[in-house]
């Protein structure tokens, strides 16, 4: 397989195989670093990290995987670069080009991500838009497999919440490709857009995919063998949709009750975080004073319960885009 020199800017333009194939090489990079044997595919390689939204997980496991193999990687957003105000994305794109081998962007619309790529002769990723978040996926999948004797087209999964933002765009996309049994469950008005799952529809055709998108939290979550969730106000959204958001989507929060509906005791809970599960962090304090409710999207007892695998999904970041560096850079 023949991934090398690729974007990975969506993951719709990659096909099933392409897919598990990462995973499965992000799956055996796992295995040798536990077990300190990992070559090292990308010494002398340099990788440019933009970021005009915020992160810790993303950055972190772009700059791990990239140190373990070898290669090194520079940091810019735009209030220290010239990035957007001085600097179009065309034009960065062609100077980077010329000193780095490849290019994360994180941002905001998915045109800016393709704009870069359009202009950059190395591989341009994909850390997050607005519409797509593709190497979570990666992970998301991963950990899907390892925690399941099932095969991954054999799995089935329900997301809760926004499901028109990025996680939700992009878990129903993958599960479509992938073939998977893939719930959304939200109101009506956060459903994803028709062009979207007009996409997953279409892949569906091929691969099989069982896709339901429904209102109704005890029948979409019958059943599964995961639930995910995510924040229900993105970043770039604006701090006054949380009244509107909360309104809407308080039946739709991940507790007990929901894990217990699935009459699957084996359950699990995934999140790609950061999640707002306590009043701990400045927002989750906002929140209870502001609203009165302490756990926004998932419940303190199940983020905390034997059920949830937040934690080893976001330990696979590292290793998939590890994987997804060694495949497209050396
Ligand atoms: N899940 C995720 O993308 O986390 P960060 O925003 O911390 O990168
Ligand atoms: N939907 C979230 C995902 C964060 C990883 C956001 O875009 O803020």
């Amino acid at each position: 397989m023949k991934l090398k020199g690729r974007d990975f800017l969506k993951e719709i333009d990659f096909s099933a195989e392409e897919l598990l194939h990462l995973i499965d090489r992000a799956q055996k990079l796992k295995k040798q670093k536990k077990n300190g044997r990992e070559k090292k595919h990308l010494k002398g390689k340099n990788i440019a990290l933009i970021f005009e939204k915020t992160s810790t997980r993303t950055r972190a496991a772009f700059d791990v995987a990239a140190h373990d193999q070898g290669a090194f990687t520079t940091f810019f957003d735009s209030s220290s670069s010239q990035l957007g105000h001085k600097e179009s994305l065309a034009d960065t794109a062609r100077v980077l080009s010329r000193m780095f081998d490849g290019i994360e962007y994180r941002g905001f619309a998915q045109s800016a991500v393709e704009e870069l790529a359009k202009h950059s002769t190395v591989p341009v990723f994909n850390g997050l838009t607005d519409t797509w978040h593709p190497t979570q996926m990666l992970a998301d999948f991963m950990t899907m497999k390892e925690h399941s004797s099932k095969k991954l087209q054999n799995i089935s999964f329900a997301y809760l919440g926004d499901a028109r933002n990025n996680m939700g765009n992009s878990l129903l996309v993958t599960a479509a490709i992938l073939g998977m049994d893939v719930r959304l469950v939200s109101p009506k008005s956060l459903t994803p857009s028709s062009e979207v799952q007009k996409i997953a529809q279409d892949l569906a055709k091929t691969s099989g995919a069982k896709i339901t998108i429904t209102d109704d939290v005890a029948q979409g979550v019958l059943g599964v063998d995961f639930i995910h969730t995510d924040v229900w106000v993105s970043m770039g959204e604006d701090e006054s949709v949380w009244n509107e958001r909360i309104n809407l989507l308080n039946s739709y929060r991940v507790t007990k009750e929901v894990l217990d509906l699935t009459g699957n005791k084996d359950v699990k809970f995934m999140h790609c975080l950061p999640a707002f599960y306590d009043d701990k962090t400045s927002i989750g304090k906002k929140i209870k004073d502001s609203f009165g409710i302490v756990g926004v999207e998932v419940t303190e007892e199940v983020f905390n319960s034997s059920n949830s695998i937040v934690f080893d999904q976001a330990e696979n970041r590292m290793h998939t885009i590890k994987a997804l560096l060694v495949e497209l850079l050396s």
